[in-house]
């Protein structure tokens, strides 16, 4: 009978044996947890699409990033829900706007934690796409001053970096500009640099209140079936001045990650959208999957393929799994 020379069952036979050869681990360090920050006082409104996510006003969003320290979690990533949308996204780039505010509350608070602002408009505009429309298409060049204005005014208000999630051409270099021509050359990006236009943010648009109100996004967001112009958006974010560059969605776009990593020296985020979160709490409230295995194996898979840094709505029940 043939007996196998090489059993690779040996370095399986037990917990602590495969813990002492797993190749990739989780931290809650590889963490940043995206928040929902809207006007009001006392107000923590679920998300029902995403369990355990909340709409939540300005002190409440202070616990929150309370909690968020203390399970290890180095950053988390704000999302404005303003009071009042305009054409040109107004409020987005207003001293008085909801993020600014947040910014000011939580850095006073806790001066430590990291604190990351989404720069966009579609949260604050009336027709809910990521720039200015003229001609039912939104205008790529004149999006690119809001989108620096809008940095900018997070910047003045403490954030600690910027996330542009538009998809405009150029706006990495004309927000790096305007935040080194103001005294901000300090000032990090993260850039979306490989978003695709995608299904699986359906759960946040209910989050965040940013769903188009005529057509999509197809002609900002990547289309799904291609890779290497994802690599040429990864480059071109990189000649513009980001420090970190971020692939999204994650899980069917894990191979954008790996390529990404393979190719460039910068650090590699992924976000793991909203769909991604509330398919796997749908299935394991149906009894379907185990909802926490779920959860850390695609985490796990995400890092395995390059992530340095991964964006989740599941960062706090991780981080406790994590601590254990
Ligand atoms: C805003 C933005 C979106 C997400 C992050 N920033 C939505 C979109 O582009 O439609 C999606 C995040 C998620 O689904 O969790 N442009």
């Amino acid at each position: 009978m043939f007996q196998p020379m090489y059993r690779p069952r040996r370095l399986r036979a037990n917990e602590n044996i495969r813990r002492m050869v797993r190749e990739t681990k989780l931290s809650p360090d590889d963490f940043i947890y995206p928040l929902f920050v809207t006007h009001g006082k006392g107000v923590k409104k679920e998300i029902s699409s995403m369990p355990g996510n909340f709409q939540q006003s300005i002190e409440n969003i202070v616990k929150d990033c309370e909690e968020v320290q203390g399970l290890g979690i180095p950053a988390v990533l704000l999302f404005g829900i303003p009071e009042h949308k305009d054409e040109v996204g107004s409020e987005a780039y207003s001293d008085e706007g909801i993020v600014q505010h947040a910014i000011k509350a939580i850095k006073n608070k806790l001066p430590e934690l990291i604190v990351i602002t989404d720069v966009c408009l579609c949260e604050y505009t009336s027709h809910g796409h990521c720039g200015v429309i003229k001609n039912n298409t939104v205008q790529n060049d004149a999006t690119l001053e809001l989108l620096a204005k809008e940095a900018l005014s997070h910047a003045r208000a403490g954030a600690d970096m910027v996330a542009p999630s538009d998809m405009m051409d150029g706006r990495v270099g004309a927000i790096r500009h305007t935040l080194d021509s103001e005294g901000f050359s300090d000032t990090p990006i993260m850039s979306y640099a490989a978003k695709y236009a995608s299904s699986f943010y359906g759960p946040f648009r209910e989050a965040a209140e940013s769903t188009p109100q005529f057509g999509d996004r197809r002609s900002y967001q990547m289309d799904a079936p291609n890779s290497r112009e994802a690599l040429r958006e990864v480059a071109l974010d990189v000649d513009e001045g980001a420090d970190i560059v971020m692939v999204k969605p994650a899980l069917a776009y894990l191979d954008i990650i790996y390529q990404v990593k393979q190719q460039f020296n910068l650090p590699v985020a992924a976000y793991n959208v909203s769909g991604e979160f509330s398919m796997i709490k749908a299935a394991a409230k149906l009894g379907w999957i185990d909802g926490e295995r779920a959860m850390m194996e695609s985490l796990i898979a995400m890092k395995r393929a390059g992530a340095d840094i991964i964006l989740t709505y599941f960062a706090k029940e991780a981080a406790v799994l994590l601590n254990k």
